[in-house]
C-alpha cells in the first residue's frame, strides 16, 4: 500500500479518503476475469474487444493480456451531454469504432456502470450492426441503475455508492493514472 505522502506526490497534494481496491486486489480480479472470459468463448473463436474511452483504457490493457483467445482491440468514445454533473441520459458516439461488428463476437468493456445511461444508449446502437454476440464486461458496478438493457456478464467488483477515482477513472480528468481505485 502506498503511504499518504506517496499518494500526495501523485495527486498533487490532494488526500484521498481511502483506497477501495488496491493494486493487488485489481490484478487478482482482472486475472480471474480473463480466465472466465477465456472459458466463455470456445477455442478458435475470435473476439473484438471494444473499450469505452477514456475510463476503460487501463482495465482494457490489463484484461486483454489475460484473455487467451485471438482478438482485436478497438475503442469507442461516447459523450453524454446536458448541463452540470448529472447525466442527461442523452448519449452520442463521438468516436465510432472503425471495426466492422457484423458477425463478430463483440465484448464491450466499460469502467463503471452508474446510472446505466451510457450502456442503455450504446448497446442498441451496437446491436443494430449485427454482431454475432455482444457481451458486456464492467470493472465496477454501482448497482444503482434501475433498468439495464443488458446485464454485464462479467463484473470486477460491486462498487460502493461513492465517487471513485484511479485505474482509469477520473475526476475532472485527474487521477486516471493511479494504480489503485480510491474514493475522493
Ligand atoms: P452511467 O452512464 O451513469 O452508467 O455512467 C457511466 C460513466 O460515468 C462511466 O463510464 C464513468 O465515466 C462515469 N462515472 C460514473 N461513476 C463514476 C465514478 O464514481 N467515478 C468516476 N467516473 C464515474
Ligand atoms: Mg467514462
Amino acid at each position: 500500500m502506498p503511504t499518504a505522502s506517496e499518494v500526495r506526490a501523485r495527486t498533487g497534494g490532494k488526500d484521498i479518503r481511502h483506497i477501495t481496491f488496491s493494486e493487488s486486489d485489481i490484478a487478482k480480479r482482472v486475472a480471474e476475469m480473463g480466465r472466465e472470459i477465456t472459458a466463455y468463448y470456445p477455442e478458435g473463436e475470435e473476439l473484438l474487444v471494444l473499450g469505452l474511452l477514456k475510463g476503460s483504457f487501463m482495465f482494457l490493457a490489463d484484461l486483454v493480456r489475460q484473455i487467451e483467445r485471438p482478438l482485436h482491440v478497438d475503442f469507442a468514445v461516447v459523450a453524454s451531454y446536458g448541463s452540470g454533473t448529472v447525466s442527461s441520459g442523452d448519449v452520442k458516439m463521438v468516436y465510432d469504432p472503425s471495426a466492422n461488428l457484423e458477425g463478430r463476437h463483440v465484448l464491450l468493456v466499460e469502467d463503471i456502470i452508474d446510472s446505466g445511461n451510457t450502456i442503455n444508449r450504446l448497446i442498441p446502437l451496437l446491436e443494430q450492426r449485427g454482431p454475432r454476440s455482444l457481451e458486456l464486461c464492467a470493472l465496477l458496478h454501482k448497482h444503482v441503475a434501475k433498468e439495464l438493457v443488458v446485464e454485464p456478464r462479467w463484473v470486477g467488483f460491486d462498487a460502493p455508492r461513492e465517487f471513485l477515482i484511479g485505474y482509469g477513472l477520473d475526476h475532472s480528468e485527474n487521477y486516471r493514472h493511479l494504480p489503485f481505485i480510491a474514493s475522493l
